[in-house]
C-alpha cells in the first residue's frame, strides 16, 4: 500500500479530544483504503508556548513541509494572549504553506436539526471557497501611541492580483464540477472599493473561460441574510479571508452547529502539504469534559482522504457520519469518545 506521511497537530482545548476521534476513524478506514498513514504528532500550542515561548518554530515548519498532509485540532487558550497562537501557529502555517484555498462545505445532512424553518437537506448544499492567505489577515498595519487617548490602530486588507485570481479560478473549477454550476462572489464592493473592484474585475475575466458557470454577486451583509432566509440560492461561494471566516460560522449554525463543520486549508498546486481541521476553535468552555462533538474533525478527515486520492475511503467516512447523524436524535447525549467509536464502527463494519 502507498505510504502517506501524516502530521498531526492536536493543539489546545478540545483539539486533542476531537483529533483522537478523527484518527480513530482514519485508523478504521485506512486498511481498506490502500494507504498506510505514517503519523508524526507535533507538540504545538499553549503548553509549548508556556514552556518555551515558541509557537511554530522554523525547524518544525521545515519538518511539516516534508509531510504529505496535516490534521489539526484547534489552537488558542485563555492563558495565552489572544492572537499569539492564532497568528503565530495557525495563520503562520496557512501562510507559509500557501494554503490559498480554505474550503468549507456547508451541507445539511438528513436528520440533522437546523434552526431554519421548513428547510430540508435539498435546500442547503453549498461550498465556501474562502481565500486563505490575504485580505485583512496578513498582519499589515500597526498601532501608534498605544494606550494614549490618541491611539490609532490600522489593520490593512492586502489583496494581490495573483492571490485573487488563483482563488477565483479554483472556485470556478469547483463550480464547474457541481451539478448547479453557480458561483456567487461575496464581498463588500460598495465600501471596500479597491479590494472589491479587484475581486469583481478578476471574477469577470476568469469567468469568461467558464461560460457554463452562472455568476452572481452579493454584498456580505446581504449574504448573511440570505444564509438564513434563502440558503437554496447558494451553490459555490468565493470570498475574502475575513468574510469567509464569518459566514462559515453562520453556515455551520444553519446545518446543525459548529461541531459538524469541516474544512481544508488547501494548497492546490501541491507545493506544500494541505492542512485539514474542524472550523471550530479550542472551545475552552467545554474542554476536558468529553462533551466536544468530534464529527467536524471526522468530516475533515474525509476531506483529507479525498485530498490524498482515497476517494472511496472518503465516501465511506462521509456515509458513516451521515448514518450516525440520521440516528442521533435517538441516541441521547453521547461523549466525544462514544461518537468517535460509533462512527469508527460503521466505517469498519
Ligand atoms: P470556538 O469554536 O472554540 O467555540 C465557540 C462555541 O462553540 C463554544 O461555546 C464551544 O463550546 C462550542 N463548540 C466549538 N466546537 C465544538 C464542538 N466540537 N462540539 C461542541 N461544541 C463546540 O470559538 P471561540 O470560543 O470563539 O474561540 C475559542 C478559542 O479558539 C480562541 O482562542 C480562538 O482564537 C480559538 N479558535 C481557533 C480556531 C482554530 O484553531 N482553527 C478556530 C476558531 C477559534
Ligand atoms: C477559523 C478561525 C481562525 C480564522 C482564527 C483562529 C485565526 O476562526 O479557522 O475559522 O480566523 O481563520
Ligand atoms: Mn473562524
Amino acid at each position: 500500500s502507498r505510504s502517506i506521511r501524516l502530521a498531526v497537530i492536536p493543539g489546545d482545548g478540545i483539539g486533542p479530544e476531537v483529533v483522537a476521534e478523527g484518527l480513530k476513524v482514519l485508523g478504521a478506514v485506512a486498511p481498506s483504503s490502500g494507504l498506510a498513514f505514517e503519523q508524526t504528532s507535533y507538540d504545538l500550542g499553549a503548553a509549548r508556548w508556556h514552556r518555551t515561548g515558541e509557537t511554530l518554530p522554523d525547524t518544525v515548519l521545515d519538518e511539516l513541509r516534508g509531510q504529505d498532509v496535516i490534521l489539526l485540532g484547534a489552537v488558542g487558550d485563555p492563558s495565552v494572549p489572544s492572537g499569539t497562537l492564532e497568528r503565530g501557529l495557525l495563520l503562520r502555517a496557512r501562510f507559509e504553506l500557501d494554503h490559498y484555498v480554505n474550503l468549507r462545505p456547508v451541507k445539511l445532512f438528513p436528520g440533522v436539526a437546523t434552526p431554519l424553518a421548513g428547510v430540508t437537506p435539498d435546500d442547503i448544499d453549498m461550498i465556501v471557497v474562502r481565500e486563505g492567505t490575504e485580505g485583512p489577515y496578513t498582519g499589515v498595519g500597526g498601532v501608534l501611541r498605544r494606550d494614549s487617548p490618541n491611539e490609532v490602530a490600522t489593520q490593512e486588507s492586502v489583496n494581490t492580483a495573483y492571490g485573487v485570481e488563483r482563488v477565483i479560478r479554483y472556485a470556478f473549477e469547483v463550480a464547474a464540477s457541481r451539478p448547479r454550476r453557480k458561483l456567487t462572489l461575496v464581498h463588500k464592493d460598495n465600501v471596500l472599493t479597491f479590494a472589491g473592484d479587484l475581486y469583481q474585475r478578476t471574477l469577470k475575466r476568469v469567468g469568461a473561460g467558464y461560460p457554463q458557470v452562472a455568476v452572481d454577486y452579493l454584498h456580505v451583509d446581504a449574504a448573511t441574510m440570505f444564509f438564513v432566509s434563502r440558503p437554496q440560492r447558494f451553490d459555490v461561494i468565493v470570498t475574502d479571508n475575513l468574510f469567509g471566516d464569518i459566514i462559515t460560522d453562520l453556515g455551520a449554525a444553519i446545518v446543525g452547529g459548529i461541531g459538524l463543520a469541516a474544512s481544508g486549508n488547501v494548497n492546490p498546486d501541491r507545493a506544500a502539504p494541505s492542512m485539514f481541521e474542524p472550523v471550530h476553535g479550542s472551545a475552552p468552555d467545554i474542554a476536558g469534559q468529553g462533551k466536544a462533538d468530534p464529527t467536524a474533525t471526522i468530516l475533515s478527515v474525509a476531506m483529507l482522504l479525498d485530498h490524498v486520492g482515497a476517494a472511496d475511503a472518503a465516501r465511506r467516512v462521509e456515509r458513516a457520519v451521515s448514518d450516525d447523524l440520521a440516528e442521533r436524535a435517538g441516541f441521547g447525549d453521547r461523549s466525544t469518545t462514544q461518537i468517535g467509536d460509533a462512527i469508527a464502527k460503521r466505517v469498519s463494519g
